[in-house]
């Protein structure tokens, strides 16, 4: 078998699974996902899941991934022995990728085009309506937002193309950090916003009787989404992964790391929302309005505006290149394809529906399926259907198909780490994650 690369050290898997993880799914589908599903409800039933499975999920990744060493399809065909169709979890996994990267880089690009207004001082002195206009004019300019998208993508192209160690590792070592501190500072303004108690009250007071299927469902994806967890991504970076590396600790200082940075991004916007009169369920609009209604009130907000869209460029770009990768780690071993050429490919490809994916957002597009755009399509696919759905397999095949004495010596580094929280690990992996995610999952079938 060809050598593989590995990440250089233990700082490597937690800094390039956090740059994976942190991202979009934080500081923009977060708020958006808690303002349409009631606040507090959304985020009791989000935190419970994100620690309670997430932590074991992500390790069930990683020990698929290290003791394979291997992309998630050749991973679930080596582990499960010959004639099986444990596979077809790797192929959902790439595919899942794909269609993620797609409406992600609409994102992904927006958040240029927002950079190089921070740049241009476009927010200042603006009210709400000219703000919100600003959002409007973007996302329907003709050509803008697909140009930015564009480039996005070549980037993550560019960092793959180069190698994962290399790429990935680099990119998020300081900036990552830097993007927690200035979170802080934002949220330290927030709480001195007039709507600072309203704002608060509606993030964190839960209001049980608004539990119900759609909350679960959307707590579910939305944690999966956020983590990278669910559909390969982690299993490809447990590839990575040294023998002497401890993932269960790594692990769960990612999901820990993630689920603050959502929780911060909920305490920056929910305030400001309430203080600028915007609706927490304004939806995609919510965090491209709230923030620059944030910065063009604070002191040094030019600054502060410009850095965190820098960063938030970055953290987004530590997340789709960790997307691309599943695809180039898949097709270069299973098609012997070369790196760059995979890379080129595998942009390409999610270009063609990417592009579709942002024009959709436009007023009046006919891009729409099913009563959905093409964006909302892609999104609510892989984060209700695909990812749990790819998590539950997952737990499973870990639980109860792989070998019991593989997986302790997984998560024991062949018996050399005193685990402790082994069993709860595998008690959760075994019963409780397939368990919850399967009612969750059915309860959204059949409760429409
Ligand atoms: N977790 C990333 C975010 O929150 C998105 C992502 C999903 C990345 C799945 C990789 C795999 O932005």
């Amino acid at each position: 078998m060809k050598q593989r690369e590995n990440f250089s050290s233990k700082l490597g898997i937690i800094v390039a699974t956090a740059g994976s993880a942190l991202g979009l799914g934080n500081i923009y589908r977060f708020p958006c996902e808690a303002g349409t599903n009631g606040g507090g409800a959304f985020l009791i039933v989000y935190l419970i899941i994100a620690l309670l499975i997430g932590t074991p999920l992500m390790v069930s990744e990683f020990v698929i991934g290290r003791r394979a060493r291997s992309n998630p399809i050749g991973a679930f065909r080596l582990l499960s022995g010959k004639k099986n169709v444990w596979p077809v979890v790797g192929y959902l996994g790439v595919l899942c990728a794909f269609l993620i990267l797609a409406f992600y880089t609409t994102v992904a690009g927006w958040t240029l085009g927002y950079l190089g207004k921070s740049a241009a001082n476009h927010f200042a002195g603006q009210d709400l309506g000219q703000i919100q206009l600003q959002f409007m004019n973007f996302t329907n300019h003709p050509w803008l937002p697909i140009v930015c998208q564009l480039i996005f993508l070549a980037l993550t192209a560019f960092v793959v193309a180069r190698g994962v160690k290399d790429g990935i590792e680099r990119w998020s070592k300081i900036l990552m950090p830097l993007l927690l501190v200035i979170m802080v500072v934002l949220c330290i303004n927030s709480l001195t916003l007039s709507g600072a108690k309203e704002g608060l009250r509606f993030f964190f007071n839960p209001d049980f009787g608004k539990i119900n299927g759609r909350v679960l469902i959307s707590a579910l994806g939305q944690a999966f989404f956020s983590l990278s967890i669910g559909m390969g991504a982690l299993i490809t970076y447990g590839s990575y992964i040294g023998k002497k590396d401890n993932m269960v600790s790594s692990a769960a200082g990612v999901v820990l790391a993630d689920t603050l940075v959502a929780v911060l991004a909920g305490v920056i916007i929910f305030p400001a929302a309430f203080t600028f009169g915007i609706q927490p369920q304004a939806g995609a609009s919510l965090a491209f309005t709230t923030l620059p209604m944030v910065f063009q009130q604070m002191t040094g907000g030019y600054f502060f505006c410009l850095i965190f869209f820098l960063l938030l460029v970055i953290a987004t770009l530590t997340s789709t290149i960790s997307l691309l990768e599943v695809i180039v780690a898949a097709t270069t071993e299973e098609m012997k394809l070369s790196r760059p050429l995979a890379a080129i490919l595998g942009a390409v490809d999610t270009a063609l529906i990417g592009v579709l994916a942002t024009l959709s957002f436009r007023d009046g597009s006919p891009l729409h399926i099913g009563g959905r755009t093409v964006f909302d399509l892609l999104d609510h696919m892989t984060a209700s259907y695909f990812m749990p759905l790819g998590g539950l397999l997952i737990v499973l095949f870990v639980g109860w198909k792989m070998k019991r004495a593989d997986v302790l010596d997984e998560l024991t580094n062949g018996g050399t780490l005193k685990t402790g929280l082994r069993k709860a690990i595998l008690f959760i992996i075994r019963y409780l994650a397939p368990v919850a995610i399967a009612v969750i999952f059915i309860s959204q079938l059949v409760g429409k």
